[in-house]
Order: C-alpha cells, then structure tokens, then sequence
C-alpha cells in the first residue's frame, strides 16, 4: 500500500531511524503522521504524551472475547467518562455509533503514589472483514485523534509479529514494526514479556512514555501480551493494570493466563513469574496450571475447528545461552515445575499435543527442533518440522533494550539455529496444516535470517 509521510522534525528524525539502527531508539517528541490512502484517517499518530490530564494516552486494542470483537484501553490523569466513537470505514457508514465503558483507579505504589485512570470500552461483534476508524475520550472532556483498525476476513490465514524484550531506550525493532505495521502485513501482536524497563521507573512515566511509544502500533492492532520478571514490581501491578487480555475461556481476569481463538489457532498466554516471584503467592501457580490444564483440555476437543496449540510465555524451558542460570535452572523450573517438583508445565505440552511455545527473555532468538522432554522429536531428519512429534520452541527475546544482546554458550543438541542480531520473529497460520516463521534481523536491514514451515497433519498429544 502506498504511504505518504508528512512529518516535522521529530517525525524526520524517526523516520531516519527506519534507515539507521542507531537512532532506532528516538521516541519523537512531535506529533508524527503516517498517512494511509484512505480518507483523512492516519494508520499512525504518534503524540506526545497529553499534558492537559484530560486526554487520551496510551491508546491500545485487544482482542475481546472472539476474534470480531475489540477492547479499546487507554488512559487519563484525571477522572473522565470511557467512550468510544466508532465509524465503519468499509462497508462505508456514516453514522458513527457510540460506545460506553468503565475506567479503574490505578495507584503507582513509588512515593508519589502517581494516579490514573485506566479506561476499557468494549466493541463487540464487529463482524468480519471490516474496516473502522475510532477515537476515544469523551464528549464532555475531548477526544484523541481517529485511528483506523481491520477486523479479520472470515477463514482468514494469521499474521502475526512476535517479539519479547522491547524496552523505552534502545528500542530497535520498532521502527521497522512500525513499518510493517502500516504495510497492513500483520493481523495481532504478541509481546512476549518485558516491557519499557521498567514501567515503574519514574513513579510509572516509564511506563506511560512506552505505552505512548508503542501507540501508533497498539491503537490498530491488537497488542497481546504476557508478563515478564521486568514487570515484578509491586506485584505485577503495572501490567495488570495497563493491558486487557480476553476473558471468554476464564483466565485470571487480570491479564495474568488467558487464552484465546485466532484462525485455526488457540493461543494461551501465561505467567512464567509464577515459578520465581514465589513471594506473591504460591497459590497462583496451582491457579494458573489448573486453569491451564482446563483450558488445553477443552482446546484439544475443539482441534477440528482449531487444530494449532500455540503457547506463550516469557522464561523459556529450552535455551542455549550462557548467562548461567535462566537455561539451565529456571528452564527446569518451567519444564519440571517450581523447585522441579510442583506444576510442572512441560508434561501438560506433551499430553496435549501443544504445537508451538514462544518464550522470550534471553536477548536473542533461537529456534529448537521439536522437542518433549528433552527428547528431539523430529518428524525425520529430511523434513524436521514435518509431523513432528514434539512442541517447537521458539525464543525470540532480541526486539532491543537497555539490556542489549545476551550471549551464547556451545549449541545444544535441540538447537537449531541462533542469532544475536536484533529482531523480531514473524508467523504466519496458513491453515489446519500449515504454519510458517521467519525471523527478522535489524542488525541486516530487514534481511530475513531464519525461515521454517511447520507441516502437522496430525495435531495431538505426543507420544
Ligand atoms: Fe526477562
């Protein structure tokens, strides 16, 4: 699709960014257009955070609890009513609809005990192929800017882009996300953990200026999520309280573990965290594995209609990197269970067949053979991911952060293949066979570095 930009200074400068990995983590302090070739409705605008208290900030959608449905969620320093104006751009309507919420209190637990109000408008049925443009706030205290958002063709074929580890400084896939984004290439995003670095910092601004930072993305596309330890603070507070994750297969109601249906695909986010912060609680891990166990059980009686499993959370159970502990003890914690011994999760990959697991958290990307209990199940040697009799693992932890790169050790034996390039991790669900991922790499200009598709005739428990 055609683009015309029409910026100012900051806009050229995150423009140059595009071209230039070292301005890759310029967050522009103007407004910024990216203009689609539709009528006067922007596919991004960047803003700077509202100094008024009134405005909409940190505007972003979810998905509800269907694949037609979507959750507007945005924020306000002070109390304001939660509407949402909506106006079907295709099939053209000129009537715009309008939208009530709710908004909730949240209290930074930092000594200035910084407020807002977090605002959550529900869409739904929205019905298939759709193309709408929304803006949010209210009639009594202002609107944002319209953006435009698409809702899926009916037996649509997802795109996704997927990445973990993305934080305010050194951000250095989102520029090229953002072009991809406005490309139309991608349906959702996963954002596997760890976000800003860490938005508690400066009494939650962080938190607010990444949220801002990610806008002109997570206003148009549904911006799914999972915690990360960076996210530990004040008992996970920030992200509870700033993402909406859907709710129509239970889950914990706070974004925590959660599920949903997207093509021929189920896909479960959950909350790695539990084994390590014990000092919340250990009663959310029984919570979370056995609503897991629920959930992947009701999924398996639904793989006519759904035969993907994918799962994601932050920490991985397989790694090869060299940091010493994440990919020997806390991946033993993810497959064995906390202290190896309690909730283990990889017997439960295995007994329901689950296809795909994306993790993040190390600060590259690696892609395992299929793998069960640290056996690899290729379907053959010649075609590994054809059949395989094992989940694919995925980490893809290197979008870019403070943090920078982490490092490799010797390759494991389900290695596959590694990067250290900064990047980000693409898939796409063709239909009830058929999945493909390719990963990005910033580092070479958008080269396409690792490619795999995954053939599975015969999705179920492994063996
Ligand atoms: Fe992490």
């Amino acid at each position: 699709m055609p683009i015309s930009i029409k910026l100012g200074i900051a806009g050229r400068l995150f423009t140059a960014a595009l071209a230039c990995r070292t301005l890759a983590a310029t967050v522009p302090t103007g407004r910024l257009f990216i203009q689609s070739t539709s009528p006067e409705v922007p596919l991004y605008v960047y803003t700077p955070i509202p100094e008024s208290g009134l405005e909409p900030r940190n505007i972003h959608l979810s998905f509800g609890d269907n694949e037609t449905s979507v959750v507007v969620t945005w924020s306000t320093r002070n109390d304001t009513q939660s509407q949402v104006q909506l106006m079907s751009v295709q099939p053209p309507n000129a009537t715009e609809k309008l939208y009530n919420g709710s908004s909730t209190i949240f209290v930074d637990s930092g000594t200035k005990k910084a407020t807002q109000y977090v605002h959550r408008v529900t869409l739904p049925d929205l019905g298939w192929g759709g193309l709408f443009k929304y803006r949010c706030g209210s009639q009594a205290t202002g609107w944002s800017d319209w953006f435009e958002f698409r809702t899926p063709k009916r037996g649509f074929s997802p795109r996704l882009a997927m990445f973990g580890d993305m934080g305010m400084v050194n951000a250095q896939s989102l520029p090229r996300l953002m072009q991809d984004a406005s490309a139309g290439m991608y349906d959702a995003i996963l954002h596997v953990g760890d976000f800003a670095y860490d938005m508690q910092e400066q009494d939650g601004a962080t938190g607010d200026q990444f949220m801002q930072m990610i806008q002109p993305i997570a206003a148009r596309l549904p911006y799914m999520t999972c915690v990360g330890n960076h996210e530990f603070m004040y008992n996970f507070s920030h992200y509870k309280n700033r993402f909406t994750m859907p709710k129509g297969f239970g889950g914990d109601g706070e974004s925590m573990f959660y599920s949903f249906d997207l093509g021929p695909a189920h896909i479960i986010g959950i909350s790695t965290e539990f084994y390590f912060f014990v000092e919340y609680g250990v009663d959310q891990l029984k919570s979370q594995y056995d609503w897991l166990q629920a959930d992947l059980e009701r999924a398996s009686k639904n793989r006519a209609a759904r035969p993907w499993i994918i799962i994601m959370g932050h920490r991985p159970m397989y790694c090869s990197n060299d940091d010493g502990d994440d990919c020997t003890f806390g991946a033993l914690f993810m497959r064995e269970g906390f202290l190896a011994r309690w909730y283990p999760l990889e017997p439960l990959l295995q007994k329901y067949g689950v296809d795909l697991a994306l993790w993040a958290h190390e600060h590259t990307y690696e892609r395992m053979w299929p793998v069960t209990r640290l056996e690899v199940r290729n379907g053959s040697w010649a075609e590994p991911y054809s059949e395989p009799r094992g989940t694919v693992h995925v980490v893809t932890g290197s979008a870019g952060c403070r943090e920078r790169h982490d490092t490799f050790g010797s390759p494991m034996y389900y290695s596959a293949f590694r990067s250290t390039d900064y990047g980000y991790t693409r898939m796409q669900i063709f239909n009830s066979t058929h999945l493909s991922l390719e990963q990005v790499s910033d580092d070479q200009q958008g080269r396409i570095i690792d490619r795999i598709t995954i053939v599975q005739h015969n999705h179920g428990p492994f063996p």
